[in-house]
């Protein structure tokens, strides 16, 4: 096939996000790899949008300063209001994953102390807990049920909920909301985009104000605290990031634990051989963030400069996409990178990301999955899927890979 070849095979899937795209993806990042390490697409204006799925790039250009998140060094305001729902004025877009240093090292640093594996380490009870209660209903034999809508969704948001203390109650319009957010829609649905960025914002604000007057024990608290006595964080920073924790801390992990059982079950004997060893799941643990990307795209970058790559430049300019789920199956790093082995070792796998931005959650969702799976493996040891694998299809999301539905037997 030639470059022109691949080009078209893409763009006749209109976007990385259609259903097609999504269920032949990593076929097509076999093929981009193969032709450039940073493959061209058009993209905004004249401007140019690079596709990088070799491992050894993706893991320099996740470190490359010369990368920045602020798109304001890049786009003109017109540019800008193109690409960003809400333009610049969006209240929610100022958190830590959107930022460059020093402002990103600041933002991190106020919840950094929450998120590190001892403080993690004492939610395990409560986790346990949590997974143990939302598995009961399906004990019984032969019962049928949506693993995402009953399991992998829940279990998340129900733990960040408690973290940052929104009320449970809300976590469905949460999920409607964030749903909507990370999913792609049509030119003609910008309007809802920007009247649910409103209402997630209002949201945030009545949950400010409550902590501004009623001070609790948790993270939203501490956060309005370092807002009132200081100059450490901003009004719209403050919004941003109690927005950033609650999509990053729940619309990745049901994909983790959604996905990884979904990966286990195409390979039942493994199923099996974990039922026996559970010991192995912190191990089946790293395979399936590898073998499913949760976060199949990294977030926005843009060159500040022309960066030499292999035989090809990435220009000044040009709005670089890292497929981690394609750096994940690269064969230079991963021998029979599209085989599902749980005891893979080693394993150094990238669907955290790297550098600065390295996922702040990573103790946490691991610390859930594991749990996750010794829950269901103790309690639902004879599951199977309740359709063909090539039934299931993937939500329309260009960050993240998330089945739809996941419906399962317990028999
Ligand atoms: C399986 C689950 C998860 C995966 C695969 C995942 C993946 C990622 C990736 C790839 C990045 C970097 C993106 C980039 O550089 O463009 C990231 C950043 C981040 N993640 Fe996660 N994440 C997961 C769970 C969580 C959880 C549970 C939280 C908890 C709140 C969280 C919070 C964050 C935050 C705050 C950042 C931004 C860090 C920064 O900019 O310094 N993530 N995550």
């Amino acid at each position: 096939m030639t470059t022109s070849h691949v080009k078209q095979s893409l763009q006749s899937a209109t976007s990385l996000t259609t259903p097609s795209f999504k269920q032949h993806a990593y076929a097509h990042y076999d093929e981009l790899r193969q032709h450039s390490p940073a493959f061209p697409l058009p993209f905004l204006y004249e401007g140019q949008l690079r596709i990088i799925t070799r491992y050894k790039d993706a893991n320099s250009l996740l470190k490359e300063t010369r990368l920045t998140k602020n798109p304001h060094l890049i786009l003109t305001e017109e540019q800008f209001s193109e690409f960003f729902v809400g333009g610049s004025s969006s209240p929610l877009s100022k958190h830590m994953l959107n930022v460059d240093p020093p402002d990103h090292t600041r933002l991190r640093t106020l919840v950094h102390k929450v998120f590190t594996p001892r403080m993690i380490e004492k939610l395990r009870p409560r986790i346990h807990a949590i997974a143990s209660h939302l598995l009961q209903p399906y004990r019984h034999h032969s019962s049928s049920f949506d693993f995402i809508q009953s399991f992998a969704f829940p279990l998340p948001i129900i733990v960040i909920s408690e973290m940052l203390g929104v009320p449970i109650e809300d976590r469905d319009q949460f999920r409607q909301w964030s749903n909507y957010l990370v999913e792609e829609h049509a030119e003609e649905d910008k309007d809802k985009e920007i009247a649910i960025m409103k209402e997630f914002t209002d949201y945030i604000g009545s949950q400010i104000a409550d902590r501004r007057n009623h001070p609790k024990e948790d993270l939203i608290s501490q956060l309005v605290h370092v807002r009132e006595n200081g100059e450490q964080l901003s009004e719209p920073e403050l919004f941003s990031m109690i927005f950033l924790l609650i999509i990053a801390g729940h619309e990745t992990t049901v994909n983790l634990i959604g996905n990884g059982l979904f990966a286990l079950l195409q390979h039942p004997e493994q199923w099996e051989e974990l039922k026996k060893n559970p010991s192995l799941i912190p191990t089946a643990t790293e395979e399936m963030l590898r073998y499913y990307s949760p976060v199949e795209f990294s977030t926005n970058r843009w060159a500040l400069e022309d960066i030499p790559l292999g035989d090809t430049v990435i220009s000044k300019g040009d709005y670089v996409l890292i497929s981690l789920a394609a750096a994940n199956r690269d064969p230079e790093q991963f021998p029979e990178p599209h085989l599902f082995n749980m005891k893979r070792n080693p394993n150094k796998h990238i669907a955290f990301g790297m550098g600065i931005h390295y996922c702040l959650g990573a103790p946490l969702a691991r610390l859930e999955a594991h749990i996750a799976f010794e829950e269901l493996l103790r309690t639902l040891p004879s599951l199977t899927l309740a359709k063909p694998a090539e039934e299931l299809s993937w939500r329309p999301s260009l960050l993240m890979r998330g089945l739809k539905e996941l419906p399962l037997i317990h028999r």
